[in-house]
């Protein structure tokens, strides 16, 4: 996610549904200015040719099914609609995020013309940036089009003072829980880790439920997110604001971890949730097993889908718990995807014009009318907010606080491979939290000493 400097939307960060700003943490802001240092907003683009107005051409168009595959579809099926003569063709990636970059990075930097775009995480504009693997966009469209998005997210997909992605949806952390079991056993909506995790206790002991609380655990991107948000509310951060030094072996990562892997020896989660990403929580979840589940603003749709759910209308959305003696609520990570182009595409003015198109009402009301994913548009965010019927993440995201991963430097994917290999192998019991935290020290020390 472009995370690195959603600062400026975030830290302080949004008024709550009772118009108090909730005041970003200093490790929050600390890594998002870094970030900003890094990838500001562009202030004076000159756009090139082509600006994005393409009558005819075949792209191909490489995107993850994320939650649910319906979105590819729906989205080209009204682009073309709308550009009756540029055909789309899908490139189904990966749903893992990691095996998505890796497979474009070897195509891209192997010369290949495909994908023409690609729909890429908000951490990879650094990287895809540094390395040229991917067009700056900003280049091409103008700064009309750049001030339409939600403050913040222009510059967190900038590197080095260009826009190399264009946002498309953000996602944010969230707490489901079962609102049938929590009022059969006369219990508040958690605010604390401590209470999701008795909570959970007391709902398995009267039966009314196998597992407590499902999270994406296995060693991936996906659990950097995870432990992000609860060394966040824990008062603990990464990395320095200068991206010179980790500072991730600390009192509050410790209490944040030992607390995680707590969650598995108390069988609150179960042992599997080492191996689990996004769609294994979701379906243990959604199966009725488990009381909880941390999962990004999609889950809603799937939760609430009953070809895929045994929960449907039993579910509730709510930000993340902190931990006790922490103000509420506790951090939720960014994340979301935009779209970037191929450096080798032989279509430009087409790829623009499929880019721009996804950023129009009508793509941004598909992604978060039908898909409870957020806008990215400010307006459509707006509208959406302002509707009552729109998903509860929609709503729920206006008291949510966030925070970025620090994926400022192009050497991210090594700081945060050092994050979840050493989070995960402490979570399996295979190593204790303090040694992992001081390996995963050194690791991202490493990773940063390949420079910004
Ligand atoms: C979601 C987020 C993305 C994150 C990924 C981790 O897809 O949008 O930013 O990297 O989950 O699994």
């Amino acid at each position: 996610m472009r995370n690195t400097s959603d600062q400026k939307q975030r830290s302080p960060r949004r008024s709550g549904r009772n118009g108090v700003r909730v005041a970003a943490v200093a490790a929050a802001a600390a890594v998002t200015l870094a970030a900003c240092s890094s990838g500001s907003t562009p202030t004076s683009t000159s756009p090139k040719q082509p600006t994005g107005s393409a009558t005819s051409a075949s792209i191909t168009w490489s995107a993850s099914p994320i939650a649910q595959v319906g979105i590819r579809a729906a989205l080209i099926k009204a682009f073309e609609a709308a550009y009756p003569k540029i055909h789309v063709t899908l490139i189904s990636a990966p749903t893992n995020t990691d095996t998505n970059r890796a497979q474009l990075v070897t195509q891209i930097s192997g010369g290949s013309t495909s994908p023409d775009v690609f729909m890429g995480d908000v951490i990879w504009p650094a990287e895809f940036g540094a390395h040229g693997l991917a067009v700056p966009l900003s280049n091409y469209l103008p700064s009309s089009y750049w001030s339409k998005f939600a403050p913040g997210l222009v510059s967190g997909a900038s590197y080095n003072g260009k826009v190399y992605g264009s946002p498309l949806f953000e996602d944010q952390g969230f707490l489901y829980y079962r609102k049938d079991l929590l009022a059969k056993a006369h219990l508040p909506v958690p605010k604390t880790w401590e209470q999701l995790k008795s909570e959970s206790e007391t709902l398995q002991k009267d039966g009314l439920v196998k597992y407590g609380f499902v999270w994406e655990g296995n060693s991936y991107e996906g659990l950097t997110c995870d432990f992000m948000e609860y060394l966040t509310s824990a008062g603990g951060k990464v990395v320095n604001s200068s991206y010179t030094k980790a500072e991730i072996d600390s009192p509050a990562a410790l209490r944040a971890l030992t607390f995680m892997r707590s969650l598995i020896t108390s069988g609150v989660s179960p042992s599997a949730v080492t191996t689990f990403e996004e769609p294994q929580a979701m379906s243990v979840f959604d199966a009725g097993q488990a009381a909880f589940l941390r999962n990004w603003d999609y889950a809603w749709s799937n939760s609430q889908t009953p070809s895929d759910s045994k929960v449907v209308g039993k579910v509730g959305v709510a930000p993340l718990p902190t931990f006790a003696g922490q103000s509420y609520p506790g951090y939720s990570n960014i994340g979301g995807w935009n779209l970037y182009i191929n450096p080798h595409s032989t279509h430009l003015a087409a790829d623009l014009t499929f880019v721009k198109w996804m950023s129009s009402t009508t793509a941004q009301m598909i992604l978060g009318k039908t898909y409870s994913e957020i806008p990215t548009v400010e307006s459509v965010r707006k509208a959406l907010a302002a509707d009552p019927s729109a998903a509860p993440p929609i709503h729920v995201a206006a008291q949510t606080r966030l925070v970025p991963r620090p994926a400022g430097t192009p050497n991210y994917p090594k700081v945060s491979s050092a994050i979840y290999t050493n989070v995960n192998a402490a979570l399996s019991g295979s190593t204790s939290p303090s040694a992992a935290l001081a390996a995963a020290q050194s690791g991202i020390n490493t990773a940063l000493s390949g420079g910004l």
